[in-house]
Formats: structure tokens, sequence, C-alpha cells
């Protein structure tokens, strides 16, 4: 049984809570901007999942480290932070797992846009472009899954070296993000390729929330008794 709090009780966290199975987690409490964890946090839980706001989650993470409590993150737009929260997470010794998106399907999503930009590299006559989609509440922009998107393209693809999301930018090594905001838009992301001759389209569109909760809690289960600092990308093949 894994004592667990929800920090963060809005759409994410309130989906969370509703797929839980009693026989693997207790929800010991939960916190939000009226109830903050730092000012009412009682009993120490196994584990805390962090779904809030990108101007809280950092503050979030140092005290749940402070406290001893392990972290599954989903909380996006905090990632240009990522090596001092890191130093935190080292300096506590706790563990700490998160991503940009915890569906497993986003996760297979993220191995064939790798794949594909293997690809890709051969072939130069084909722009690159990738688009989001979320609903209207969404604080972040672009979204920190179509960045990841972006990160793999650039890896792989050497005409490609940078992003930019706020303009399209004409210039060559740059791939441009749109970011739309669309009502109950979950989430969607395409990677278009385009040459003069055809087009192919990558999609992935989030029909529910569940899946980045179901995937959360595979990540608390993962992190549970462990050390250390974790991208859910790179370890939910094994679990
Ligand atoms: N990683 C993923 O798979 C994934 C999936 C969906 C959403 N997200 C991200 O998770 C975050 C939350 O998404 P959501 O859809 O639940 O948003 P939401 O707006 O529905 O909920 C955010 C909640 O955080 C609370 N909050 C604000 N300040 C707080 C604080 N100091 N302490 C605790 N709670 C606080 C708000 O009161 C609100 O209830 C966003 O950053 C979103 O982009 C990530």
């Amino acid at each position: 049984m894994i004592d667990l709090i929800l920090v963060g009780y809005g759409k994410m966290g309130k989906m969370i809570e509703s797929i839980i199975d009693p026989n693997d987690f207790r929800v010991t409490g939960k916190f939000d901007v009226s109830n903050p964890v730092s000012e009412n946090l009682k009993d120490k839980p196994n584990v805390a999942i962090e779904f809030s706001t990108p101007a809280s989650v950092i503050g979030n993470i140092e005290f749940l480290a402070s406290r001893g409590v392990n972290v599954v993150c989903g909380t996006t737009g905090w990632y240009d932070k990522a090596e001092s929260v890191k130093a935190i997470v080292e300096k506590y010794g706790t563990g700490f797992v998160y991503a940009s998106n915890f569906s497993i399907g986003v996760n297979i999503f993220f191995r064939i846009v790798k794949e594909a930009a293997k690809l890709l590299d051969k072939y130069p006559g084909y722009s690159i472009d990738i688009e989001e989609t979320h609903h209207t509440q969404k604080l972040d922009k672009p979204s920190g899954t179509a960045i990841r998107i972006a990160d793999y393209l650039i890896e792989s693809i050497r005409r490609k070296n940078k992003f930019s999301s706020d303009e399209p930018s004409p210039e060559e090594d740059s791939i441009n993000i749109v970011s739309k905001r669309i009502e109950n838009v979950v989430g969607n992301h395409k990677v278009v390729f385009e040459s003069n001759a055809d087009e192919i389209t990558l999609e992935h569109n989030a029909k529910s929330r569940i899946g980045f909760a179901e995937g959360a809690l595979l990540a608390a289960k993962f992190i549970h008794g462990k050390k250390g600092f974790y991208r859910f990308e790179d370890i939910f093949t094994s679990i």
C-alpha cells in the first residue's frame, strides 16, 4: 500500500483520484491553491503526485523533497529549471520522476518520432513542422510535449538546430511549432513532413485525461522507495 498525496487538485488531480485502485494506494491528503501543501502537510506520505501550475511547481517540489517525500511531477512549463530541480532532489536524497506527458501512447509516439527523425535526416527535401492543440485553460505555450518532440527531431536531423514558437521563423535550421487553443481539446500533437511530392503526418490525439492519470500512477509505483531523478519517457518501457 502506498500513501499518496495529490498536490494540485484540478482536472488532473481529480482524474487521478477517480481511477485509483484502493488495493494499491491510500490518498492521505489533497492540496490546492487554497490549501497549500507547505502549510498543511501533517503526515508524511510515501509519494506526492504534483499537477499544479508552472508558477507553484518549483516551490512544491522543494518543500516535498525537504520533507523526504518522493514526487511524481506532471506539471509542465518549468523545464528550463530542470538542473536546479535535479540538484534539489539530490540534496535531499529523494526520488523524483517527471514527464511532459505521462500517457503511454505519447511515450510510444515519442519513440516513433525518434525513428522517423533518423530517416528524415537523409531526405532534405522535406520541411518539418509541429502543431499542438490544447484546451483554452492551458497556461504554457508551446506544450511541454511539443518541445520534447522538437528536441527529438533536432537530435537526429542535422539540418535542424532549434525550434521557434512565437512567430514562424524563416531560418532553415528552425522547426516551427504552431500552438492552437480550442475549447475542450485534451491534447493533440502533429508532426508534418512535407516535400513537393507528398506529405507525411504523425499524429497523437488524447481522447481523455485518463491516459495521463494511468501513467502518473504507474510512475508513483515506480518511484516508491527509490532515490534519484528520472524522466518517465526513459523508464516507461521497464515498468
Ligand atoms: N504530464 C502530463 O501528462 C500532463 C497532463 C495534463 C496536464 N499536465 C500539466 O499539469 C498541470 C495541471 O494541469 P490541470 O489540467 O490539472 O490544471 P488545472 O488548472 O485543472 O489544475 C491546477 C490546480 O493546481 C492548483 N494550484 C495552484 N497553485 C497551487 C499550489 N501552490 N499548490 C497546490 N496546488 C496549486 C490550482 O488550484 C488548480 O486546482 C499543468 O501544468 C498541465 O500542463 C500535464
